[in-house]
């Protein structure tokens, strides 16, 4: 087995004070990166702020003979993301490598969700990978170099009662993967989103405890070191993680069923009679070119 090593690359990492963020910071430390430690180091549900997080991970690497500074932005924020970035050059000179992975939690099920509980999980999740990974991306691809990983959940990818709001985010972050993964193709960015599964304080009351006990944060973080390494050449997956367990999702196009000429009407009932096919998932595949691909299906209704 070849060593996995980060000599010379920067990293940004968010939400890097804690959980799992914390655990990819001290690995890509150890494996030679510049890391930035971001945390706004606030409670589970996003409230108040503290720079002891992130300062006690800088410690850490640091005592282990890493390098690394801290930054206390909240990634929710345009000026947030910028400065992040901007901590990143400041210290290190660039970025190579940005780790979406601040997140909080605000669960209620849809008839008790607040338009504020809304709108602190999208922007904490998905506007704080657009803050972060925009002004980082310009730098990538100026450079021609850069490792993304978004980090997605079970909640999106499959939905989880009371979690409509966490749900939403999550999958609004694979939709902002498969777009940039196209932008960034060819300037060698790549990005990739997890959906892990493991022991924090985001989990504690809604794994059972047999579960918590074993499913470690440091499981998931060998997949993401491989993820934002040089040697890792895919882009645009999503990875299922927990407790040892890897495995690709993907969304995929089924071959489906072409109704009529391209011209005539179809009335529901042909949609009706045609539901087995329609809604068969027989001879699907993942459309890795984007949307434009799924054209190719309707080549009948087109001549
Ligand atoms: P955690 O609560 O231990 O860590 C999240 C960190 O993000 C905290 O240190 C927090 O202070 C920081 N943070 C929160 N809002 C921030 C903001 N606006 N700006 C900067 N930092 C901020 O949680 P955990 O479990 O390590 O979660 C990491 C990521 O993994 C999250 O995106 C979470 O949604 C996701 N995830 C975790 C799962 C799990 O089983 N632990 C399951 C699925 C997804």
């Amino acid at each position: 087995m070849s060593d996995i090593k980060f000599d010379g690359k920067v990293a940004i990492i968010t939400g890097a004070g804690a959980g799992l963020g914390k655990t990819y910071a001290l690995d890509l430390a150890k494996r030679g990166a510049k890391v930035v430690v971001n945390d706004l180091g606030g409670a589970r549900d996003g409230s108040g702020s503290s720079s002891s997080a992130a300062d006690a991970v800088v410690a850490e690497i640091k005592a282990a003979g890493g390098e690394a500074v801290a930054n206390y932005d909240s990634v929710a924020t345009v000026e947030g993301g910028e400065n992040l970035v901007k901590t990143a050059v400041d210290a290190f000179g660039t970025v190579d490598i940005v780790i979406n992975n601040a997140g909080i939690l605000r669960d209620k099920s849809l008839l008790k969700l607040s338009e504020e509980e809304w709108d602190i999980v999208l922007a904490v999740h998905l506007k704080g990978a657009y803050c972060v990974t925009k002004p980082a991306f310009k730098i990538m691809k100026e450079k021609g170099f850069g490792r993304i990983v978004f980090t997605t959940s079970g909640a999106g990818l499959y939905g989880n009662f009371g979690q409509a709001n966490y749900s939403a985010a999550k999958m609004g972050l694979v939709g902002f993967m498969n777009t940039l993964a196209l932008e960034g193709a060819k300037y060698n960015i790549k990005l990739n989103t997890i959906a892990p599964v493991a022991a924090s304080r985001l989990t504690e009351d809604v794994l059972p405890p047999e579960f918590f006990k074993k499913m470690k944060a440091e499981f998931i973080t060998p997949l993401v070191v491989y993820l934002a390494s040089e040697d890792n050449q895919d882009s645009c997956m999503i990875f299922n993680c927990a407790s040892g367990w890897y495995s690709r999702a993907a969304i995929v196009c089924a071959k489906g069923i072409c109704i009529g000429d391209g011209v005539r009407d179809i009335p529901a009932e042909e949609i009706k009679e045609n539901w087995a096919a329609i809604t068969s998932l027989e001879d699907n595949k993942v459309l890795t070119a984007g949307v434009a691909e799924s054209f190719g299906y309707l080549a009948p209704l087109m001549s």
